[in-house]
């Protein structure tokens, strides 16, 4: 087996899945502030470290993604992000993509950038330890969108940033989020959803990524956040795995964003995902839906930091418990 599959297998291990802590430092840096804490590096760096400490976090983790600044940066104890997160037994992984701009063009949608010299930022990041990487492309949904260009711009660039990864051994995460933001219903999402999928399956056997050597990381398929009702945990599963069905069946896995769910539901729906059987494990990718309460209970306080990481393991347990269902007999 070539080093991607092997990576990509253990990124999906049963029972694990991956902790998103990538934020750019933009974005970091307003969460920090509304947890009440000052921006700096150094934050930032704490922060990190908090998480990735968090005692037996490596029983449901099996990776987490960094941004660059982190995996520049390095513990209180000198040693570097990558090297000290591969030694508590969890990959390290990077973010690779520079950030989703308006795409040119087409009004209101996005292009995600970051393409432009990509393969020597992978030799740097495998030369540094990451063994998988992340890219990032967004797809709101209106009346007029996502349009048939917006979706093919941005799926052929995560399936060339995918190609880049395995020639450099890196597993790609490949994620298309089609945002939770507006008041369609979850058919529409579902339907988005779908076509989103269908390009980014088309562009990456276009530029030969082996589905075996990645993992997707889709959004689930869920109503807008205006919509009025909120769908049960078992109708957003069987929506979503029914949309998946059109994956690849060597795909490595499929790792889901919680991309602005309560952390509950999300661990609630992905729950209700391992009661459908599918030729690739189904498990969690979540930023937000791991992190906020730990850092909303750490706050910047140094006494508190046993306290953030108790709020993160919480949440680890609870959703490493939800993708446990799938290894019971239905
Ligand atoms: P959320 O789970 O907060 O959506 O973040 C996942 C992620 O990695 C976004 O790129």
């Amino acid at each position: 087996m070539n080093t991607c599959r092997q990576i990509a297998a253990r990124t999906v291990a049963p029972g694990k899945g991956v902790l998103a802590a990538d934020e750019s430092i933009t974005t970091m840096s307003a969460r920090l502030v509304t947890a009440g804490v000052e921006s700096t590096a150094e934050n930032r760096r704490t922060y990190r470290e908090l998480l990735a400490t968090t005692p037996d976090l490596a029983a449901g983790v099996s990776g987490i993604i960094f941004c660059d600044e982190t995996l520049n940066q390095r513990f209180a104890d000198g040693r570097p992000f990558p090297e000290a997160v591969l030694a508590l037994g969890i990959l390290p992984g990077i973010k690779v993509d520079t950030g989703a701009r308006d795409c040119p063009g087409l009004p209101g949608e996005k292009i995600t950038e970051g393409l432009d010299g990509l393969a020597d930022r992978l030799a740097g990041y495998a030369g540094m330890g990451a063994a998988f990487a992340k890219w990032r492309a967004v797809f709101r949904i209106a009346d007029d969108a996502p349009t048939a260009a917006g979706i093919r711009a941005n799926a052929h660039a995560l399936a060339r940033y995918a190609a880049a990864c395995q020639e450099a051994g890196i597993v790609p995460i490949v994620e298309p989020e089609v945002l939770m933001d507006g008041p369609h219903p979850l058919q529409r999402c579902a339907e988005v959803t779908a076509r989103v999928h269908a390009a980014v399956i088309a562009e990456l056997a276009a530029f030969s990524v082996d589905p075996a050597g990645m993992v997707l990381k889709p959004n689930m398929v869920i109503e807008g956040t205006e919509y009025p009702a909120q769908s049960p945990p078992e109708e957003v599963a069987t929506a979503t795995t029914d949309m998946l069905r059109a994956l690849p069946d060597d795909l490595a896995g499929v790792a889901f964003l919680s991309g602005g769910q309560a952390p509950e539901r999300a661990t609630a729906n992905l729950a209700a995902m391992q009661d459908h059987r599918t030729p690739w494990p189904l498990t969690f990718s979540f930023g937000r839906a791991l992190v906020e309460p730990a850092l909303f209970a750490w706050a910047g306080h140094p006494e508190r930091v046993a306290d953030g990481q108790a709020a993160l393991a919480h949440r680890v347990t609870a959703n490493a418990d939800a993708v446990r269902r799938r290894l019971q007999p239905l």
